[in-house]
């Protein structure tokens, strides 16, 4: 469902591996057994994942129970295109650290076909994959092997201020369209800044939110199946661009919106600056957290809006991640005992309940207790997922095609029909090379 393949975007350092490990305090013998003791330490690479602690608590959850393992986190950057470039790096130099790593679900094919995961389906009973929900195993697949355990999904919602609103007496937005006019009245009352914050940076989390608007447009990447000619270049993405573009000229976005990843829209949205947020699911709990957020309690999630009222609610991108183990690994057996335990009912409920995520475990996930304190959970089945065409080994072509085009149409410094012309012509082309 969700493939790609290579890291093509991306200027590796092979510098890399030494610098991870130092900025960890951490010497490369460190990652060995100690025979002495019998405990072995692994390291796991992974990004702030909820920007409020999951991984520290995952980490000792798990040691508690394992007392023969330690986990010596390696903190990533929170970009997923930084991540892949990184671990493509030191993978493909033979790096035998990062033990196990977390991967965007973007990413088996790549990773699978240029050997910079290990392939689980030889190391793992096939029973092993029952525990995920359906469609989740075969999202980490290439070429009929698993190589990702997925560790959570994403999906893109709409967080709101529900004080804002509720004092200048106005509805959740439902359309496009319903968004901008609440903004433009919450702005103009001075309520709030800003009124809408995305991801609207140069990078893959932009050709999410590309995907979510141009589709609920009526628009798609491919008129089939086989990804043979691109169709971005439609009147129905004029449309979806415009719009986005509107939302920066009006001042409802701020101009700085181009430079946003979702750290930045989210520090936005935390600091009470914007009245609406377009985030994934662990929005919700960072948004609630005293630590990083000043809007505790204030904020409601629902789903994206849409062009349309009647065709309500519009579409969520499909993201998320799961766990790879390094084929270089010294420490295979201990990898996939983490592995087991991170997709196993503890780890998946800490995630699920703590940390606002949707969890992979279908158990966990159907759990009445853990909907119950998980509103996002209770959403998503009302939800329209639109996958990225990541099926194909061009994907990281393919997106870069649309988020560097995306992008510079929202600077202003070409105008959407020429972006749009601009991508289709790069789509077509990545496509035809096949090119990694
Ligand atoms: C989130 C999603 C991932 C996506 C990324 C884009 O991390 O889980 O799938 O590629 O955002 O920034």
């Amino acid at each position: 469902m969700r493939k790609t393949k290579t890291a093509l975007l991306i200027a590796a350092s092979t510098t890399m591996p030494a610098l991870l490990l130092s900025a960890c305090g951490q010497t490369p013998t460190q990652g060995a057994a100690s025979p002495s003791s019998g405990v072995v330490t692994i390291t796991w690479y992974a990004g702030p994942i909820t920007g409020t602690g999951v991984r520290s608590t995952l980490i000792s959850k798990f040691e508690k129970s394992h007392p023969n393992i330690r986990v010596k986190l390696i903190s990533a950057p929170t970009s997923t295109n930084t991540d892949r470039a990184n671990l493509t790096a030191e993978i493909s130099g033979g790096a035998s650290t990062p033990d196990v790593f977390n991967g965007d679900v973007i990413w088996p094919a790549q990773f699978g076909h240029a050997h910079l995961a290990l392939d689980l389906s030889h190391h793992l009973p096939k029973s092993f994959f029952n525990r995920f929900a359906p469609g989740l195993a075969a999202g980490a697949s290439y070429k009929g092997q698993e190589y990702g355990a997925p560790l959570f999904m994403d999906a893109g919602f709409l967080y709101y201020r529900k004080d804002l609103l509720a004092k200048a007496h106005l509805p959740v937005p439902k359309t496009w369209s319903q968004l901008y006019q609440d903004s433009r009245i919450l702005q103009q009352k001075k309520l709030v800044r800003y009124g809408y914050v995305w991801e609207g940076n140069s990078y893959e989390g932009l050709t999410c939110d590309w995907m979510e608007f141009m589709t609920d447009a009526g628009g798609k990447i491919f008129s089939n199946a086989s990804l043979t000619h691109s169709v971005i270049d439609s009147a129905a993405s004029l449309k979806a661009l415009t719009f986005m573009r509107k939302l920066i000229t009006s001042g409802v976005s701020p101009s700085s919106v181009t430079t946003f990843e979702e750290p930045q829209a989210m520090a936005v949205f935390d600091a009470g600056n914007s009245a609406f947020l377009r985030n994934w699911d662990y929005a919700w709990s960072n948004s609630n957290d005293p630590k990083v957020s000043k809007v505790v309690g204030k904020v409601g999630v629902a789903p994206l809006p849409t062009f349309s009222q009647s065709q309500y609610p519009g579409y969520s991108n499909i993201g998320g991640w799961d766990i790879y183990v390094n084929p270089h690994s010294q420490h295979i057996s201990q990898d996939l005992t983490f592995i087991r335990w991170m997709t196993g009912t503890q780890a998946q409920t800490i995630l699920a309940t703590k940390y606002s995520e949707i969890p992979t475990n279908y158990a966990v996930q159907k759990n009445p207790a853990v909907r119950r304190v998980n509103p996002v959970l209770n959403i998503v089945s009302k939800v329209r997922l639109v996958p990225r065409p990541s099926g194909t080994p061009s994907y990281p072509k393919i997106s870069q095609a649309i988020y560097t085009n995306i992008n510079s149409a929202l600077t202003g410094s070409i105008s959407p029909t020429a972006a749009l012309k601009k991508a289709q012509t790069q789509i077509d082309r990545a496509v035809s090379s096949n090119s990694l």
